[in-house]
């Protein structure tokens, strides 16, 4: 085994807790994807709104993905919110309005992989969900230019400070300046289900765009 080497992970672990049956599929991924997240969440599945939200920047192509929580649902699309003003995701996005998310519920031996394109939200919607956060939350959404450089931890909180002191006995405090929901309408949604010796399940819903209708097939693991 070479020195350099740091892990050396060897395959060991079976899959086994459940199978996906073509005749169980609901003809509508997202009400299939539903089913799943409430079985997840009734499981007691870790945090099962925690996704992977991967985007692409243009013309370079570069890659980059990170962890948000996925908050609503509706027949449209999957949303998520963010700062969509100084954030990387948010230069991604502008230049890309293509993205993917990716769940993986551990401890149910499932994930889904949704792509498509992106949407913002309006300003009533994104205020809709705002009010839902901790005031502690709402005040670093304003003190946070999300992904930008800061000092130190001191500057920082000292920002949160500021917020603190702005919205002193304000109640409603208003949405941020590009903060709010960003809607991904899939074209494609992926659900695997692991199986023994990796010999997976896994079902593809595609559509050609939002007006067609959903083909699935079995893809092979
Ligand atoms: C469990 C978890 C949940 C998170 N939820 C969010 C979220 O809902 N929205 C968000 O903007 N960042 C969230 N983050 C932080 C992001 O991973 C990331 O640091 C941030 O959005 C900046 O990403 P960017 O520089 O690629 O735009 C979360 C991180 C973790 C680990």
């Amino acid at each position: 085994m070479s020195k350099d080497r740091l892990v050396f992970a060897p395959s060991t672990k079976q899959y086994e807790k459940s199978q996906l049956l073509r005749e169980n599929l609901d003809p509508n991924p997202i009400v299939q994807f539903n089913k799943w997240y409430q079985n997840a969440i009734a499981s007691g599945e870790s945090l099962p709104e925690s996704v992977t939200l991967s985007t692409a920047s243009l013309p370079s192509g570069r890659v980059s993905a990170r962890v948000v929580l996925f908050k609503e649902l509706d027949l449209r699309g999957f949303i998520v919110f963010s700062n969509w003003h100084t954030s990387k995701k948010n230069a991604d996005i502008r230049s890309n309005p293509q993205a993917a998310l990716t769940f993986f519920w551990k401890s149910l031996e499932q994930q889904v992989r949704i792509e498509g394109h992106t949407e913002f939200i309006s300003q009533d919607e994104s205020l809709e969900y705002f009010r839902t956060r901790p005031r502690e939350s709402r005040i670093g959404a304003h003190a946070s230019p999300q992904s930008q450089p800061v000092l130190s931890r001191q500057a920082l909180d000292d920002k949160v400070g500021l917020a603190r002191q702005k919205f002193e006995g304000v109640e409603d405090i208003p949405l941020p300046e590009g903060w709010g929901g960003l809607r991904i309408v899939p074209t494609e949604i992926e659900f695997w289900q692991g199986r023994a010796n990796r010999v997976h399940d896994r079902f593809t819903y595609k559509r050609e765009n939002e007006d067609s209708e959903w083909a699935i097939e079995r893809l092979a693991p």
